[in-house]
């Protein structure tokens, strides 16, 4: 991020008030819990590089590209993981498991989006809701609390980026964790379950 959005940042923070309570412990798994793993899960896939302007593309489209990769963080969410939680780069906006457990995110390259126009996606980011009527839940639902706040030239600066995206194919989720039903026992026909 830009030294001045940081130092924005840290100035709103700094202007909360205070809350009773105690935070609750953490809920990591041991691996994450130590530092100097994450120290090493950064050298290994912490993209350090500052955000390049292009001077081949407009100013609106450049203004796109720093909010969504360094603020909005959309790709986050909308890709998927390796076994050690960093995003696999031929997956990046291209959807994934969803990281709070359950559904899939979405895929937002042009191989979902394709038929979306600018208007489209500002009308989602502004409202929650999509060209075919449906209204955004879950977790998409909470950015679209935000990024209605945002001028509408941010929305539609994010939106050109977005639909500048290349198209990537969705990638398959990987095989559910329900048991499968294998066949049927005994003359009150049990499922018989096997674990995958
Ligand atoms: C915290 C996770 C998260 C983040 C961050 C996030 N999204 Fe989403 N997004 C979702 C989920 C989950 C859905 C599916 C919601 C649904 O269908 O109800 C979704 C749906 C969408 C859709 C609709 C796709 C479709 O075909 O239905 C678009 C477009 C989208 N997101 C764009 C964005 C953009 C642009 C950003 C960054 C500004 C962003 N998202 C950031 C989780 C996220």
């Amino acid at each position: 991020m830009q030294p001045e959005d940081v130092a924005d940042l840290m100035a709103y923070l700094r202007g909360l008030r205070a809350v009773a309570g105690r935070v609750p412990p953490h809920e990591l798994p041991v691996i994450f819990r130590i530092r100097r793993a994450i120290g090493f899960w950064k050298l290994l896939f912490l993209e350090r590089s500052p955000i390049q302007q292009d001077p081949a593309r407009d100013a609106v489209w450049n203004r796109g590209h720093y909010l969504v990769e360094a603020v909005g963080h959309c790709a986050e969410c909308h890709s998927s993981r390796n076994l050690l939680g960093a995003i696999k780069p031929a997956t990046r906006f291209a959807g994934g498991p969803d990281q709070e457990g359950t559904g899939f995110v979405p895929n937002i390259t042009p191989t979902r989006l394709g038929s979306w126009t600018r208007a489209d996606l500002v009308e989602l980011l502004t409202t929650g809701w999509t060209p075919d009527r449906r209204k955004v839940a879950s977790s998409m639902a909470d950015v679209v609390i935000n990024t209605a706040q945002l001028p509408a030239s941010e929305r539609e600066a994010i939106a050109t980026y977005i639909l500048s995206l290349p198209a990537r194919p969705t990638p398959q989720p990987r095989r559910s964790q329900a048991p499968q039903v294998t066949g049927y026992r005994g003359r009150r026909r049990r499922p018989v379950l096997r674990l995958p």
